[in-house]
């Protein structure tokens, strides 16, 4: 076994020894001003990252760096209050650290949030957006290197990254709770420098609705490891460029603060519904 399966292994072990084995059915990664929902789960069992081995550990204000492990709905999750970005240094191969880990323990289904700019001038700040597709052109893989066999094959198809059968859930809850949801393609950015107004109109023409700093990363490890991903953007601001204001970090935590409880709604229903793999 190599040194990563081997460093999987052991943080995964460390963790399934913390919750006595239970099976876990979907694992939960919430992001920039989003992670109260951790507070929400019951029964739970947290783990700071700093005690699992090789787990890294967080730097940015406002992530809190822990494991929160129980029932939400009805459901036995994982979630990751507090994630891993490029942006503050860590290789790629870090960042994704923890979703290899949530496979090793069995889990299948991954729930990706995140901030994001808005990109499509039809929509507006506030609005939530499921996550149709990627856009990835920097030049960086979290896949680059050996190919860790056990996870999954070197070459791998990408075209079901995000399955339509968990995307059409989340609409239907969104319908359901009178919670308008928007349905788009989200291109990666390393940031932390936001985009500047040419590269947002570089990023419409790709086709991109919404930019951010994050997810995409996961998304690729999640999918080379045949999990399923849904993807969930907060667009928190319109993108660099589109209106005449400059773009700061504390928009994003106020506009993440603004639409929290819509957003924590429309999870729960969405993973009350989530049909297990
Ligand atoms: N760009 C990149 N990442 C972001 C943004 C943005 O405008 N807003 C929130 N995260």
């Amino acid at each position: 076994m190599g040194d990563l399966m081997k460093k999987l292994h052991e943080a995964a072990d460390y963790v399934a020894s913390k919750i006595n084995n239970v099976p876990i059915s979907i694992g939960m990664v919430l992001g920039s001003g989003l992670g109260d929902l951790a507070n929400e789960v019951e029964d739970k069992i947290i783990i700071p990252y700093s005690e699992i081995p090789h787990f890294p550990v967080s730097t940015v204000v406002g992530h809190a760096g822990r494991l929160v492990i129980g029932k939400l709905s009805g459901k036995q999750v994982l979630v990751m209050q507090g994630r891993f970005h490029f942006y503050e240094g860590y290789p790629m191969d870090t960042v994704v650290f923890p979703v290899r880990m949530m496979r090793v323990l069995g889990i299948k289904d991954l729930l990706l949030t995140n901030a994001a700019g808005c990109v499509n001038t039809a929509w507006t700040p506030g609005d939530l957006m499921i996550i149709s597709d990627h856009i990835k052109l920097i030049a960086d893989n979290p896949l680059r290197g050996p190919n860790p066999d056990e996870l999954g094959q070197r070459f791998f198809d990408m075209g079901t990254a995000y399955p339509a059968e968990l995307r059409a859930v989340a609409h239907a809850c969104g319908e359901r709770l009178g919670i308008p949801l928007r349905d788009g393609i989200y291109q990666l950015f390393t940031g932390p420098s936001f985009e500047t107004p040419a590269e947002v109109r570089f990023a419409r023409m790709c086709g991109a609705d919404a930019v951010g700093m994050s997810t995409v990363p996961e998304a690729i490890a999640a999918r080379h490891a045949g999990m399923r991903v849904l993807g969930i953007s907060c667009l928190t601001n319109m993108a660099a460029g589109i209106l005449d204001q400059p773009l700061n970090h504390e928009e994003v935590l106020e506009t993440g603060e603004r639409v929290k409880n819509s957003f924590g709604t429309l999870v729960k229903a969405i993973v009350a519904d989530w049909p297990v793999a």
